[in-house]
């Protein structure tokens, strides 16, 4: 069933993938937060009733290791980056109605909550299990305390994902060959009680949820896989001291230990947190968050009374927002999700992000280069389409600036206004024309249609093409021409332009508040473009203004190159990797029948493509001699694909058969280090030798 479109005469909330207070805020995070705070703001446009939450992610293994290290409590090392997220996002224009955590009493409590009506409504089981523990450390591994090999696709992943290959959230005890993240020793797998949440008794609603969510298509389609498939239970416990504490019976479980509750439990919780938090200070006259989140019985779910829920995340925790949040949720009785929004990736040069390489662009360096906000914000927002991949580049940074911004909106909105300002001292004193009110209602609608459509780029992009149109009108009319010529003709060119100025500053507002305050200023209007609606493009702008300033500065060459430089210099440090250190070699020794079972090949890549859908892998077409092979590789962002084909190889010939993202992959790749660096020959022996 398809939704009633916005606005709804019930309240929404936008939330944002929660940060993990860990390490500092990057661009990569920012396209998240910049996209959420423009959904919400464009909602409010259209006059949809709109809270904007979010909140920090203060639990789970690596804040507990980085904590220990720095040798403060968790909670002290996570409290301290949550504040710095908190003042962080306010200097981006991302502006959270509310803005908690996920360790705060409201979300402790929610969370308690929601587990207790899991176990009454019998969604909770116990089952032993086999869980990775480090017998030097004499600990329990959890999550990212352990490494090893994924079972669905062979790739090295972490305890709870597969990060470098299918992205599968992994439970605990599958990751294969497990290593202690700790002491770097091989860690063994010891039977331990844990409870579950019976994903399984979700199923069938779950593949109705699929059917019903609104918003980017890979949201949509990737879960079908899961959700279709046979659904894996989630353990919902881990042996770790930071957390909130399992509330049910079992807290205490054998041995002493206590139990807390695996982060991605309450990590979601606290959107539900984070809107309560805002109603209690709000009052729940202002905005009810039990209008959103809760709903009487599971018929409303399909029906229009129950408030709008959209999400923004990163492309990497669709499983979590699509598959295990819906369950929890409807487990607990609440409402469902309305639409998923899962960005792209941004990276550099072509390799992922890295906060412990420092291979990113940081929130704060960007502001300190002198830049404003809004121009970031633009250019992630209208850059790409929202479920695109992009690599952050100051290049094309300051071709948006200069061509867009200030090339186009700045331009028109600056010669428009000064010519009023000096021949009228504001806006002439007429009716706009038809013809011009009726190109500032299709943008309103363009809007009303982006929006409702979830293609925010084109949301932002409505105020660009409006100006494109007048600065095309006002060239055409030459207004300084007529002035002479014909004085009222120039009085109506330049009433449209300054209406269409107007409609632009109500247009930007969500992706470039601030500067839609500016030109608001400008144009000597007396409220706050953030309190008004679409409709207000068209309401007659002030009758007198002062003398405008330009609203954009263009970003100069030198300044970019240097930028560029910096940059350049960072990304090869990163890869240089200074702090590398090799892992301990293995104590069992091995014969020479074991290393024969290995089909060890001379091969060359003939070709190699990008398999669709995944960050990490690319398909290789290697000829091996005997017959062409074809293998998925997780080298996707490690190498230039372009630059392969050519290159000779070795390959795994007798690699048991796997299926990645529906591709089949026939052999294994040999390849050295975090780098995939591959392996090659020195002389030039034939295709097909076999390696001994
Ligand atoms: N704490 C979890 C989310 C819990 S939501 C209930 C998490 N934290 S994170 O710090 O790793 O990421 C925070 C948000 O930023 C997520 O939405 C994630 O997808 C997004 N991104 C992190 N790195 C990113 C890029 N390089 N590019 C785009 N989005 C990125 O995941
Ligand atoms: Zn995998």
């Amino acid at each position: 069933m398809s939704h009633e479109e916005f606005p709804t005469d019930n309240p929404a909330v936008v939330t944002v993938g929660l940060p993990y207070a860990n390490g500092d805020l990057h661009v990569g995070h920012l396209r998240g937060y910049v996209t959420g705070d423009t959904v919400a703001r464009s909602l409010r446009r259209v006059g949809q009733q709109t809270a904007f939450v979010c909140g920090s992610d203060m639990h789970g293994t690596p804040i507990a290791v980085n904590a220990a290290e720095a040798g403060v409590s968790p909670e002290e090392f996570a409290l301290e980056y949550h504040e710095e997220y908190a003042a962080t996002f306010p200097k981006f224009n991302v502006e959270f109605d509310n803005y908690g955590h996920t360790h705060d009493e409201t979300n402790v409590e929610t969370t308690r909550e929601f587990v207790r009506s899991w176990i009454d409504d019998d969604h909770v089981f116990e089952k032993e299990i086999q869980v990775a523990y480090d017998p030097e450390a004499d600990q329990w591994l959890p999550d990212r305390l352990v490494e090893g090999t994924c079972p669905y696709c062979g790739e090295h992943a972490r305890g709870d994902e597969c990060d470098e290959g299918c992205q599968r959230h992994l439970e605990p005890g599958e990751v294969e060959d497990p290593v202690s993240t700790l002491t770097g020793n091989a860690a063994e797998y010891r039977e331990r009680d844990h409870k579950f949440l019976r994903l399984s008794d979700f199923q069938e609603y779950l593949q109705g949820f699929i059917d019903r969510v609104e918003g980017t298509d890979n949201a949509k389609n990737q879960p079908r896989e899961w959700i279709e498939g046979e659904l894996q239970d989630l353990c919902i416990t881990r042996d770790m001291d930071w957390g909130i504490d399992y509330p049910g019976e079992g807290g205490d479980a054998a041995g002493g230990d206590d139990l807390v509750l695996y982060v991605w439990v309450d990590a979601p919780i606290e959107y539900v947190s984070s809107t309560k938090q805002y109603t209690e200070r709000v009052g729940s006259e202002e905005y009810d968050w039990e209008d959103v989140w809760t709903v009487e019985d599971e018929s409303e779910l399909t029906g229009d009374d129950t408030g709008e829920i959209v999400h923004v995340i990163g492309r990497d925790i669709i499983q979590h927002h699509a598959v295990f949040w819906p369950a929890m949720l409807r487990g607990a009785g609440y409402n469902e999700p309305r639409a998923i929004l899962a960005t792209g990736f941004v990276g550099i040069d072509g390799k992922a992000l890295s906060t412990s390489r420092n291979r990113a662009v940081w929130a704060d360096e960007y502001l300190d280069e002198g830049f404003h906000p809004d121009l970031f914000r633009y250019y992630i927002v209208n850059g790409s389409g929202l479920e695109t991949d992009v690599d952050f580049s100051w290049d094309r940074f300051a071709e948006r600036v200069n061509g867009e911004l200030v090339g186009n909106l700045g331009n028109f909105c600056y010669r428009s206004l000064l010519f009023a300002h000096r021949n009228y001292d504001g806006t002439p004193d007429t009716d706009v024309s038809a013809s011009v009110r009726e190109r500032i209602e299709e943008a309103v609608e363009a809007f009303e249609t982006a929006l409702n459509d979830y293609r925010i780029r084109d949301v932002g992009a409505t105020a660009i093409e409006l100006a494109d149109f007048g600065n095309e009108y006002i060239q055409r009319n030459e207004p300084w021409k007529l002035v002479d010529d014909d004085p009222a003709e120039a009085a109506q060119v330049i009433r449209d332009c300054v209406q269409l100025a107007k409609a632009c500053a109500v247009l930007m507002q969500p992706v470039m508040p601030e500067k839609a305050a500016d030109l608001w200023t400008q144009l000597g209007e007396d409220g706050s473009v953030h309190a008004t609606e679409l409709a207000d493009a068209l309401a007659a702008p002030p009758a007198e203004f002062g003398e405008p300033t330009e609203l954009f500065a263009g970003i100069e060459d030198e300044r970019i190159a240097e930028l560029n430089a910096k940059l350049q210099e960072r990304v090869e440090e990163a890869t240089e990797d200074a702090d590398f250190e090799p892992e301990p070699l293995a104590d069992d020794r091995i014969g020479v029948e074991d290393f024969e079972d290995l089909d060890l090949r001379v091969g060359r890549i003939e070709a190699a493509e990008p398999v669709e859908e995944s960050d990490k892998l690319a398909r290789l077409e290697v000829d091996i001699g005997v017959e062409r092979r074809q293998v998925v590789a997780g080298i996707k962002q490690l190498h230039d694909l372009d630059d392969l084909p050519g290159t000779r190889v070795v390959l795994l010939a007798n690699m048991e058969k796997a299926e990645l993202f529906g591709v089949e992959s026939n052999g294994m790749v040999l390849a050295a280090g975090e780098e995939a660096d591959l392996l090659t020959t020195h002389g030039d022996v034939p295709l097909g030798s076999k390696i001994r």
